[in-house]
Order: structure tokens, then C-alpha cells, then sequence
């Protein structure tokens, strides 16, 4: 009977429940054995306890639950090829040849780095009989396959990632929330949103609320420019009656000559120049848990089960897929290129090409 094992890894998102409780169900159903791999990498190395069978009703209730009640962990062991070996140790005891990992692109680079090592692994387990003959023989080869959970939609070659719908709704009951008081005392309100280096959940958050200005990462205010900018569009809102002004700021948004642009220092700027009385709202983590909203659950379950189609499809030619989905249909990209798009668009910004990382991180809307 095949072994199926799953694991959520890096930051929490919500619907990464939904989508262990998919591809446990449907292990079951195509007649396999599922097994969740708790803690993340760091469950991997440690084995035993941590990586457990789990049963159709383990997972009853899962879909809307937010976070990842298998739990996740930042795994340093796992980074070096001592802990490997370990962890492949642990998943040959176990039977387990097969690892669905949900996480973002650097849980994702860490599965296809242990894929590749594997045939390595498993023949030094073998020269130093941690394993016998027989288990070398029958797993010379893992396959993984790739969730994308994060509430950054910072992957490229997937529209979505799971986890960030639910995180933009949480954003704008936030803001909505702070709208009110806004009103009430005709208040500015800077708004610090997460996302690390992707603007999806600012631009997102803009819209869908309404904001009067906002700052991400991939369109950097120009030096010199912004401030007038933002301050005369302000202005010329409340001339028009306008009784509250939101501003979203990106945690990682930057200025043209990639200075970290603060919600400290618009707050600054608005006070002093526009005389707003200006507060600071920084969400946090408020934003990343609490219940999947019904796009992340049905993401997740879509894609978990075909994470499990990948699972039996897959053979040691084929490269580690990443469940994607593209144009509201659900697709298989080869993962770890995928991860390269993904890295490629934080070097232009880094390079300050920010033409070329809207290009890579959106083809179509790049213009
Ligand atoms: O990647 C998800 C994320 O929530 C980012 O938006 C944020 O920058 C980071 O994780 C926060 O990490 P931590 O929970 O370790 O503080």
C-alpha cells in the first residue's frame, strides 16, 4: 500500500488545514495510506511521534479551521545534510516515499533540495546499515509534490496561493473597522499590512477598501515625487468633504532609490504638512489567522487532492510538480522552476530592474 505523507512548513496560512484534510481523504480513498508529518522539518528530522497515520475522522472539522493544527516550525537542522539523513531515515522506517509539502518558496526549495539529495541519502543509509538491502531497493526514489500556502501570493507561476484571500478579507474588515473611527474624529490612518517583499495584499487591500493611497514594493514612489503627491491628493479629498483618509502601506514597500518607506514616516508627513490628525495601525498577524474564507477552502481542496494525483502519477523522470492554479483551472508546474520565476523577481527589485520583476512576477499585467 503506498504511503502518502503530508506537511505544512514556513509561515501559517489559513485553509492549510483544508488542505492536509484533502489529501488525507483522498489518499484514503485512492486506497493509500496518509500520514502527516507534524512541526514541519523539524518533525521530519526528529521522526517517531512526529509522523503519524492519520484516519478519515482525524481530520473531521479541518476545513475550517484556521492556521495548521499539525504545526509548522523554522527548521535549522534540516538546512544541513546530517538532518537529511535523518529525516530520510525516519520516513524509510515509516514506509513513506512520498511528501506533500505546503508552505511557501523556501519550504518548497528545501523538499526538491531533499528529492535530489535522496538517492545519496538512501545509499549512504544503506553502506552504514541504518537501513537493509531491501528498504534501499524499494525507496531509491521520492517523489514530492507542492502545496503553495502562503498569505504573500508571492509565487510565481500561480495566480493564487493558499491562504491569501482569506488574509485581504481579515485586511478589510480591518480597515473597515478603522474607517468608522476615521470618520468619527476625521482622522488619517496609515495602514501596515504584511506581504515581505510582494505588494498583492497592499494593492488588494487599496482597492477593495477603497484607500485613498497606497505603497508596495513593486512600484517604488519616486525619490523627490511621492511626498507631494500623496499630500496634495489628500488635500484635495477633504476639500472634496472627505471626512477620513486611509492610507495602505506595504511592510515592504521602498522609495525609488529603495529606502524602506515607513508608516512612521507618512504619518510624518501627513501630520506636518497636511495637519491631519494622523494614527498608525500596524495588523500583524491578525491578518494571517483565523478561518480560511471559501475561496482558500476550496483552493485547498482541489488542489490537495490533485497534489495526490500528482503523488501516482508521478515517476523518477518526472521533475517535483507545484500545484498551481491558472486561470481558474488547477495545474501542475514544474516546482522548482517555479521557485527559480519566484526568486528571480526579488533580484530585479533588488537590482532596482523594476520593469523586468513586474514582468516575471505577471507577464499580462506588467503594463
Ligand atoms: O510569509 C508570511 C508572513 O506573514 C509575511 O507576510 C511576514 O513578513 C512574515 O511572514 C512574518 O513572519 P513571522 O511570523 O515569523 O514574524
Amino acid at each position: 500500500k503506498k504511503k502518502i505523507a503530508v506537511m505544512t512548513s514556513g509561515g501559517d496560512a489559513p485553509g492549510m488545514n483544508a488542505a492536509v484534510r484533502a489529501v488525507a481523504r483522498y489518499a484514503i480513498h485512492r486506497g493509500c495510506d496518509a500520514f502527516a508529518v507534524y512541526e514541519g522539518y523539524e518533525g521530519l528530522v526528529q521522526g517517531g511521534d512526529m509522523i503519524r497515520q492519520l484516519a478519515w475522522g482525524d481530520v473531521r472539522g479541518w476545513l475550517a479551521e484556521g492556521g495548521t493544527l499539525i504545526g509548522t516550525a523554522r527548521c535549522m537542522s534540516f538546512r544541513e545534510r546530517a538532518g537529511r539523513l535523518r529525516a530520510a531515515k525516519n520516513l524509510i522506517s515509516a514506509g513513506i516515499d512520498s511528501l506533500i509539502v505546503c508552505g511557501g518558496d523556501g519550504s518548497l526549495t528545501g523538499a526538491d533540495l531533499f528529492r535530489s539529495d535522496w538517492p545519496g541519502l538512501v545509499q549512504e543509509l544503506e553502506d552504514t546499515k541504518a537501513i537493509t538491502v531491501e528498504q534501499a531497493n524499494l525507496y531509491r526514489h521520492l517523489t514530492i509534490v507542492g502545496l503553495v500556502g502562503s498569505i504573500d501570493n508571492d509565487m510565481s507561476s500561480t495566480d493564487v496561493t493558499i491562504g491569501a484571500f482569506s488574509s485581504l478579507h481579515r485586511i478589510c474588515e480591518a480597515v473597515d473597522s478603522i474607517s468608522s473611527t476615521a470618520i468619527s474624529h476625521s482622522r488619517a490612518f496609515v495602514v501596515e499590512v504584511m506581504g515581505r517583499h510582494c505588494g498583492w495584499l497592499a494593492v488588494l487591500a487599496a482597492l477593495a477598501t477603497g484607500a485613498d493611497f497606497v505603497f508596495v514594493p513593486e512600484r517604488p514612489a519616486q525619490v523627490g515625487k511621492w511626498q507631494e503627491e500623496m499630500c496634495n491628493a489628500l488635500s484635495a479629498f477633504r476639500k472634496e468633504g472627505k471626512r477620513k483618509s486611509i492610507i495602505i502601506v506595504a511592510e515592504g514597500a521602498i522609495d525609488s532609490e529603495l529606502n524602506h518607506i515607513t508608516a512612521e514616516d507618512i504619518k510624518k508627513l501627513l501630520s506636518e504638512r497636511v495637519h491631519l490628525d494622523t494614527r498608525v495601525t500596524t495588523l500583524g498577524h491578525v491578518q494571517r489567522g483565523g478561518v480560511p474564507c471559501a475561496y482558500d477552502r476550496m483552493l485547498a481542496t482541489l488542489q490537495g487532492v490533485d497534489a495526490v494525483d500528482a503523488v501516482l502519477a508521478s515517476t523518477p523522470e518526472t521533475p517535483s510538480p507545484m500545484i498551481a492554479i491558472n486561470g481558474n483551472k488547477i495545474n501542475r508546474k514544474p516546482l522548482m522552476e517555479a521557485v527559480k520565476l519566484t526568486h528571480k523577481v526579488a533580484d530585479a527589485i533588488e537590482k532596482k530592474d523594476f520593469a523586468a520583476a513586474m514582468e516575471l512576477r505577471d507577464p499580462e499585467f506588467a503594463d
